[in-house]
Protein backbone atom coordinates (compact mmCIF):
# COMPACT_ATOMS: atom_id res chain seq x y z
CA UNK A 1 0.00 0.00 0.00
CA UNK A 2 1.25 3.15 -1.04
CA UNK A 3 2.63 5.60 1.84
CA UNK A 4 0.31 8.83 2.18
CA UNK A 5 1.25 12.16 3.84
CA UNK A 6 -1.89 12.63 5.25
CA UNK A 7 -1.19 10.15 7.55
CA UNK A 8 1.76 11.64 9.04
CA UNK A 9 1.70 14.37 11.77
CA UNK A 10 5.70 15.68 11.69
CA UNK A 11 7.44 16.56 14.46
CA UNK A 12 10.85 16.27 14.47
CA UNK A 13 13.49 17.03 17.19
CA UNK A 14 16.96 18.38 17.61
CA UNK A 15 20.67 17.16 17.49
CA UNK A 16 20.61 18.28 21.55
CA UNK A 17 17.81 15.84 22.12
CA UNK A 18 19.15 12.85 20.30
CA UNK A 19 22.22 13.52 22.29
CA UNK A 20 19.85 13.09 25.29
CA UNK A 21 17.77 10.57 24.17
CA UNK A 22 19.77 7.85 23.09
CA UNK A 23 22.73 9.30 25.47
CA UNK A 24 25.01 9.85 22.56
CA UNK A 25 28.88 10.51 23.51
CA UNK A 26 31.57 12.07 21.23
CA UNK A 27 32.86 8.51 20.73
CA UNK A 28 29.11 7.86 19.53
CA UNK A 29 28.99 10.70 16.92
CA UNK A 30 32.22 9.32 15.19
CA UNK A 31 31.27 6.72 13.56
CA UNK A 32 28.44 6.02 10.63
CA UNK A 33 24.75 6.16 12.11
CA UNK A 34 21.34 5.54 10.59
CA UNK A 35 18.29 7.56 12.00
CA UNK A 36 15.54 5.19 11.07
CA UNK A 37 12.22 6.93 11.28
CA UNK A 38 14.24 10.39 11.23
CA UNK A 39 11.49 12.18 9.93
CA UNK A 40 11.93 16.14 9.85
CA UNK A 41 14.62 15.74 12.98
CA UNK A 42 17.76 18.20 12.31
CA UNK A 43 19.80 15.57 13.60
CA UNK A 44 21.09 15.04 10.25
CA UNK A 45 21.50 18.33 9.12
CA UNK A 46 23.13 19.44 12.52
CA UNK A 47 25.42 16.57 12.66
CA UNK A 48 26.33 16.82 8.94
CA UNK A 49 27.33 20.32 9.98
CA UNK A 50 29.59 19.08 12.18
CA UNK A 51 31.29 16.64 9.70
CA UNK A 52 30.16 14.12 11.20
CA UNK A 53 28.71 10.64 8.95
CA UNK A 54 24.53 10.46 9.04
CA UNK A 55 21.96 8.22 6.92
CA UNK A 56 18.49 9.50 7.89
CA UNK A 57 15.60 7.15 6.28
CA UNK A 58 11.90 7.65 6.03
CA UNK A 59 9.05 7.01 4.17
CA UNK A 60 8.21 10.55 4.10
CA UNK A 61 11.58 11.68 2.09
CA UNK A 62 9.99 10.35 -1.10
CA UNK A 63 8.05 13.64 -0.85
CA UNK A 64 9.24 17.04 -1.38
CA UNK A 65 10.42 19.67 0.74
CA UNK A 66 7.23 22.27 0.11
CA UNK A 67 4.61 19.35 0.67
CA UNK A 68 6.26 18.30 3.46
CA UNK A 69 6.48 21.82 4.98
CA UNK A 70 2.72 22.18 4.10
CA UNK A 71 2.07 18.85 5.97
CA UNK A 72 3.92 20.59 9.02
CA UNK A 73 1.53 24.07 8.94
CA UNK A 74 -1.95 21.56 8.50
CA UNK A 75 -0.84 19.61 11.50
CA UNK A 76 1.60 22.27 13.66
CA UNK A 77 -1.26 23.94 15.69
CA UNK A 78 -3.49 20.32 16.32
CA UNK A 79 0.23 18.77 17.52
CA UNK A 80 0.75 22.06 20.09
CA UNK A 81 -3.23 21.84 21.06
CA UNK A 82 -2.74 18.09 21.76
CA UNK A 83 0.32 18.82 24.23
CA UNK A 84 -1.46 21.77 25.86
CA UNK A 85 -4.41 19.68 26.86
CA UNK A 86 -2.13 17.46 28.25
CA UNK A 87 0.41 19.39 29.89
CA UNK A 88 0.64 17.59 33.49
CA UNK A 89 2.47 14.70 31.60
CA UNK A 90 5.19 16.59 30.14
CA UNK A 91 8.14 18.10 31.78
CA UNK A 92 8.53 21.63 31.50
CA UNK A 93 12.46 22.39 32.72
CA UNK A 94 13.99 22.94 28.53
CA UNK A 95 10.74 24.35 26.63
CA UNK A 96 9.06 26.46 29.55
CA UNK A 97 5.77 26.14 27.53
CA UNK A 98 3.68 24.13 24.54
CA UNK A 99 3.71 27.20 22.62
CA UNK A 100 7.61 27.33 23.12
CA UNK A 101 7.92 23.78 22.37
CA UNK A 102 6.10 24.60 19.34
CA UNK A 103 8.80 27.01 18.24
CA UNK A 104 11.58 25.09 19.27
CA UNK A 105 10.36 21.92 16.87
CA UNK A 106 9.54 24.24 14.02
CA UNK A 107 13.24 25.84 14.66
CA UNK A 108 14.84 21.92 13.97
CA UNK A 109 12.04 21.11 11.50
CA UNK A 110 12.90 24.55 9.66
CA UNK A 111 16.84 23.61 9.20
CA UNK A 112 15.70 19.80 8.18
CA UNK A 113 13.21 21.26 5.29
CA UNK A 114 16.25 23.81 3.90
CA UNK A 115 18.65 20.67 4.14
CA UNK A 116 16.40 18.19 2.70
CA UNK A 117 17.25 18.98 -1.37
CA UNK A 118 20.90 18.39 -1.00
CA UNK A 119 20.78 15.49 1.41
CA UNK A 120 18.83 13.77 -1.20
CA UNK A 121 21.46 14.96 -3.42
CA UNK A 122 24.45 13.54 -1.01
CA UNK A 123 21.62 10.06 -0.52
CA UNK A 124 21.42 11.29 3.35
CA UNK A 125 18.03 10.71 3.66
CA UNK A 126 16.82 7.66 2.06
CA UNK A 127 13.08 6.72 1.36
CA UNK A 128 12.85 3.84 3.03
CA UNK A 129 10.22 1.67 5.59
CA UNK A 130 10.44 -0.33 8.19
CA UNK A 131 10.44 -3.93 8.33
CA UNK A 132 12.72 -3.81 5.17
CA UNK A 133 15.49 -1.42 4.48
CA UNK A 134 17.12 -0.68 1.86
CA UNK A 135 20.86 -0.72 3.42
CA UNK A 136 23.55 -3.38 3.32
CA UNK A 137 24.32 -5.78 6.63
CA UNK A 138 26.59 -4.08 8.93
CA UNK A 139 26.34 -1.00 6.88
CA UNK A 140 26.22 1.17 10.10
CA UNK A 141 27.64 1.14 13.65
CA UNK A 142 24.47 2.86 15.09
CA UNK A 143 20.84 2.70 14.50
CA UNK A 144 19.15 4.68 16.13
CA UNK A 145 14.96 4.87 16.62
CA UNK A 146 13.03 7.77 18.30
CA UNK A 147 9.47 8.14 18.16
CA UNK A 148 8.56 5.02 16.13
CA UNK A 149 8.97 2.35 17.96
CA UNK A 150 7.11 1.18 21.17
CA UNK A 151 5.80 4.62 20.46
CA UNK A 152 3.03 3.22 18.25
CA UNK A 153 2.61 0.28 19.89
CA UNK A 154 -1.05 0.54 19.59
CA UNK A 155 -1.38 0.69 15.93
CA UNK A 156 1.88 -1.44 14.80
CA UNK A 157 1.76 -5.36 16.22
CA UNK A 158 4.54 -6.59 18.04
CA UNK A 159 5.59 -9.19 14.84
CA UNK A 160 6.26 -5.88 13.04
CA UNK A 161 8.00 -4.14 16.14
CA UNK A 162 10.06 -7.54 16.15
CA UNK A 163 10.64 -8.01 12.50
CA UNK A 164 12.02 -4.39 12.60
CA UNK A 165 14.07 -4.44 15.06
CA UNK A 166 15.82 -7.23 13.89
CA UNK A 167 16.15 -5.57 10.21
CA UNK A 168 17.74 -2.48 12.28
CA UNK A 169 20.36 -5.27 13.77
CA UNK A 170 21.28 -6.90 10.49
CA UNK A 171 21.96 -3.13 8.89
CA UNK A 172 23.69 -1.79 12.74
CA UNK A 173 25.84 -3.32 14.88
CA UNK A 174 23.97 -1.56 17.21
CA UNK A 175 20.63 -0.38 17.42
CA UNK A 176 18.91 1.89 20.42
CA UNK A 177 15.54 3.03 20.57
CA UNK A 178 13.69 5.87 22.42
CA UNK A 179 11.69 5.64 24.06
CA UNK A 180 9.72 3.19 25.46
CA UNK A 181 6.41 4.19 26.51
CA UNK A 182 3.37 4.34 24.03
CA UNK A 183 1.82 7.84 22.43
CA UNK A 184 -0.42 7.89 25.93
CA UNK A 185 2.73 8.19 28.06
CA UNK A 186 2.31 4.41 29.66
CA UNK A 187 4.95 1.78 29.23
CA UNK A 188 4.73 -0.57 26.00
CA UNK A 189 3.26 -3.33 26.29
CA UNK A 190 4.95 -5.08 23.61
CA UNK A 191 8.41 -4.40 25.27
CA UNK A 192 8.68 -7.51 27.38
CA UNK A 193 7.99 -9.79 24.57
CA UNK A 194 10.10 -8.55 22.07
CA UNK A 195 12.50 -8.34 24.44
CA UNK A 196 12.56 -12.19 25.38
CA UNK A 197 12.60 -12.68 21.27
CA UNK A 198 15.40 -10.94 20.73
CA UNK A 199 17.08 -12.62 23.58
CA UNK A 200 16.15 -16.25 22.47
CA UNK A 201 17.93 -15.00 19.02
CA UNK A 202 21.32 -14.00 21.05
CA UNK A 203 21.17 -10.98 20.60
CA UNK A 204 21.91 -8.54 23.82
CA UNK A 205 19.30 -6.65 25.06
CA UNK A 206 19.12 -3.96 27.85
CA UNK A 207 16.94 -1.16 29.30
CA UNK A 208 19.29 2.23 29.98
CA UNK A 209 18.14 4.99 31.44
CA UNK A 210 19.16 8.46 29.77
CA UNK A 211 19.54 12.21 30.41
CA UNK A 212 16.34 12.99 28.53
CA UNK A 213 12.65 13.40 30.16
CA UNK A 214 10.14 14.79 28.21
CA UNK A 215 7.17 12.89 28.58
CA UNK A 216 7.28 11.91 32.36
CA UNK A 217 8.60 8.58 32.85
CA UNK A 218 10.03 8.21 29.21
CA UNK A 219 13.68 8.35 30.10
CA UNK A 220 14.54 4.89 29.20
CA UNK A 221 15.94 3.54 26.08
CA UNK A 222 16.56 -0.03 24.36
CA UNK A 223 19.94 -1.11 23.39
CA UNK A 224 19.95 -4.19 21.35
CA UNK A 225 23.56 -5.92 20.35
CA UNK A 226 25.39 -9.07 19.36
CA UNK A 227 28.78 -9.92 20.86
C1 LIG B 1 7.07 11.05 15.34
S1 LIG B 1 8.08 11.00 13.91
C2 LIG B 1 9.70 10.92 14.65
C3 LIG B 1 10.70 11.77 13.92
C4 LIG B 1 12.10 11.81 14.52
N1 LIG B 1 12.66 10.51 14.72
C5 LIG B 1 12.10 12.57 15.83
O1 LIG B 1 12.13 11.93 16.91
O2 LIG B 1 12.06 13.80 15.80
C6 LIG B 1 7.82 9.33 13.32
C7 LIG B 1 8.31 9.09 11.90
O3 LIG B 1 8.11 7.72 11.58
C8 LIG B 1 7.98 7.67 10.17
N2 LIG B 1 7.46 6.35 9.75
C9 LIG B 1 6.18 5.97 9.57
N3 LIG B 1 6.14 4.68 9.17
C10 LIG B 1 7.42 4.24 9.09
C11 LIG B 1 8.03 3.00 8.74
N4 LIG B 1 7.30 1.91 8.42
N5 LIG B 1 9.38 2.91 8.78
C12 LIG B 1 10.13 3.98 9.13
N6 LIG B 1 9.62 5.18 9.47
C13 LIG B 1 8.27 5.30 9.46
C14 LIG B 1 7.06 8.83 9.87
O4 LIG B 1 7.11 9.19 8.50
C15 LIG B 1 7.59 9.89 10.83
O5 LIG B 1 8.49 10.75 10.18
Amino acid sequence: MAFKLEKVIPWGRSLKEYVGMFALTTDNFKVKILDCAGGPASFNTEMTRQGYQVISCDPIYQFRANEIAQRIQETYQTVVDGVKANRENYNWQNAQSPEQLGQIRMLAMQQFLEDLPLGIQQERYINGELPVLPFQNSQFELALCSHFLFTYSDLLSQKFHLASILELCRVADEVRIFPLLNISGEPSLLLPWVMSELEAQNYRVEIKQVPYEFQKGGNQMLRVWKD
